[in-house]
This record gives structure tokens, C-alpha cells and sequence, in this order.
């Protein structure tokens, strides 16, 4: 996909070299389909500009995905940490270890975490769910996103200065209802995009690239039930990640060999709790579907 950027961004862009890694996971590409183009162009002019930029939207919207995209067009690896996954100030920085020499002698080594390695590597930082951060990770986070592009090691007590390249990509999943506040000081060091889900065209181009049914009739059934799921969390009758897309990925992918409404039950309804959600979403099914 070729999309528009100032001639300034681009002829940075082609001259740019791809940083080299030797770490597998960090590949990516650049699978990311928008569903507003001035989202990709804004985004790598503001990360080529150094600033930090947060990506706000439901789950399964495609946020990792654009992140991802995003390295992808950068030509720079990605290292990615989760906040909501008890993340402590040492899984940001590192750790040390004991190791011993050749002689036997302990040494005491540290094992840099991903945000020392992004920041002394210049690579990208994928911090998804942000908003989860331990209030004790914070400062770290905003030392790392100011001007100041450092943090203080508290366990080596070095000051860790961030190379050219460094950027800073945040993920917050935030539904229709019930949205999570974000800290105002981290909130305020980012740019924001809201990310909200694919319709149309782009969801049924997104189908027939990335899920095994081919049978049109049946793609553009899930595209219709994808809107009117979308439709049913806006309104509440249906707990957002009813609408999620990768769950419609997932239903997709077994109705090329199962009954679609077979699919949809396990791929989607069984997922949720209450009992008039999952009618809810039968019935919409039922729409659609024989
Ligand atoms: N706009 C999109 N372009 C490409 N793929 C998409 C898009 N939207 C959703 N997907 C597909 O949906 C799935 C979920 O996407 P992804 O993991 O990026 O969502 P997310 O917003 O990061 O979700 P979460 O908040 O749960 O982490 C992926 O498999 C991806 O293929
Ligand atoms: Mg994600």
C-alpha cells in the first residue's frame, strides 16, 4: 500500500537504512489496513518528528497491527512491553544476574529489559495498555517520553540516554462504555489517534487476505454482521469484544469448513456471559445467515 506522505518524510524514509537485528520476533510487516488513510501518514510524521503516539481504540481494532506498521515503514524493530501484566520498574529496565568468569569468579551482570535495549538501540517501544502502568513505573515511562529522553537506572544507577531512533508507540483499549482514564502527565507527552474498527470494502478486503473463506456471499455476510455487532456494543445490548474483529476473523476462518452460524456460536456468542447478549448476537446471525 502506498500512502501519502510530505516529500520531506518520504526522501527520509527511502534514504533510511533498516536497523539491524538479530531478533526474530522483532520482524514485522506492514498488514495494517486503515480506515482513514490520514492515520498512517499522520502517525509517521509525528514519530519522525520524535514524538510519542498513542493508539486509543477497542480491542481487536487493529492496534498492534498499525504498530507493527508503523516499525514496518520505519524500517526499525520493535520491542514490546505489557503493562497489564504486573509490569514492575525491573521488567521495563532489566535485572541483574550472578554469572561467573572463566576462572569461577562471580560476576554481577545486568540484563538490560526493553526499555533499556530500545532506548540504547534507538529502536521503536510497543507499550501496549498503558493506562495499566504501576504508578511506581511511571515516572520511568515519563522520563523516557520528554525531551529529556532519559531515565535513571535505580539498580546500576546509570543514566540511560536514548539514541536517534527511539520512539515511543502506546496502546490503550478503550471501549464505547466505561473508558479507562489516562495519567494527564503521560497522557499530555503523546499524540493521540483513536483507532475504531474497519468497515465496508476494508474489512472485506482485510476477510479475503487474511482468513480462509473465499465464498462471497458468506464474506459479505460477516462484513453486515461485523456492522450491526459494531452497532449492538454502541448501544449496549452486547459486550464490546462481541464486536471485536478478531473474533470475526476467527468466525470467518472456521466457517470455510463449518456452518457460518456454527462459527459465529463458537467464535463469538460462547464468549460472552449473559444470556440476552448471546440471543443478541444468535439473532443477528439468524439475519444473515441460513
Ligand atoms: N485495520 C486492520 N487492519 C489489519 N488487520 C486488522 C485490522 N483490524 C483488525 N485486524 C485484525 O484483527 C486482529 C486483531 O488486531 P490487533 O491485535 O492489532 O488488535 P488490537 O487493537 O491490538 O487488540 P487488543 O486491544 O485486544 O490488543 C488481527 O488478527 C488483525 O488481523
Ligand atoms: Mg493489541
Amino acid at each position: 500500500m502506498t500512502i501519502e506522505l510530505p516529500n520531506e518524510i518520504e526522501a527520509k524514509l527511502k534514504a533510511k537504512q533498516a536497523t539491524p537485528s538479530e531478533f526474530d520476533y522483532l520482524k514485522t510487516e506492514a498488514s495494517y489496513l486503515p480506515y482513514d488513510q490520514t492515520i498512517l501518514t499522520d502517525a509517521l510524521v509525528a514519530l519522525m518528528q520524535g514524538k510519542n503516539v498513542l493508539l486509543k481504540g477497542p480491542t481487536g481494532s487493529g492496534k498492534t497491527k498499525l504498530a507493527e506498521t508503523l516499525a514496518n515503514y520505519l524500517k526499525q524493530p520493535m520491542f514490546s512491553v505489557n503493562c497489564s501484566v504486573d509490569l514492575d520498574a525491573e521488567s521495563f529496565l532489566g535485572f541483574k544476574t550472578i554469572n561467573y568468569d572463566q576462572d569461577g569468579k562471580q560476576l554481577i551482570d545486568f540484563v538490560p529489559g526493553p526499555l533499556v535495549q530500545a532506548m540504547e538501540n534507538g529502536h521503536l517501544l510497543y507499550i501496549d495498555e498503558i493506562n495499566m502502568a504501576k504508578p511506581e513505573t511511571l515516572p520511568l515511562i515519563n522520563g523516557a517520553l520528554d525531551y529529556r529522553r532519559t531515565v535513571t537506572n535505580p539498580l546500576t544507577n546509570n543514566r540511560i540516554q536514548a539514541q536517534e531512533g527511539f520512539n515511543v508507540i502506546a496502546a490503550i483499549n478503550e471501549g464505547y462504555i466505561g473508558t479507562t482514564r489516562l495519567n494527564e502527565a503521560l497522557k499530555n507527552r503523546f499524540i493521540v489517534f483513536d483507532i475504531s474498527y474497519i468497515g465496508g470494502d476494508q474489512l472485506k478486503s482485510l476477510i479475503q487476505s487474511e482468513t480462509n473463506l473465499s465464498d462471497e456471499g458468506k464474506i459479505n455476510a460477516f462484513v453486515q454482521l461485523s456492522a450491526d455487532l459494531i452497532e449492538a456494543a454502541e448501544q449496549g445490548k452486547i459486550a464490546e469484544d462481541a464486536a471485536s474483529i478478531r473474533a470475526l476473523v476467527d468466525a470467518c476462518d472456521l466457517a470455510h469448513m463449518i456452518p457460518a452460524k456454527r462459527a459465529i456460536q463458537r467464535a463469538i456468542v460462547d464468549k460472552l456471559e449473559d444470556d440476552r447478549e448471546k440471543e443478541n448476537v444468535r439473532n443477528l446471525a439468524d439475519t444473515l445467515f441460513e
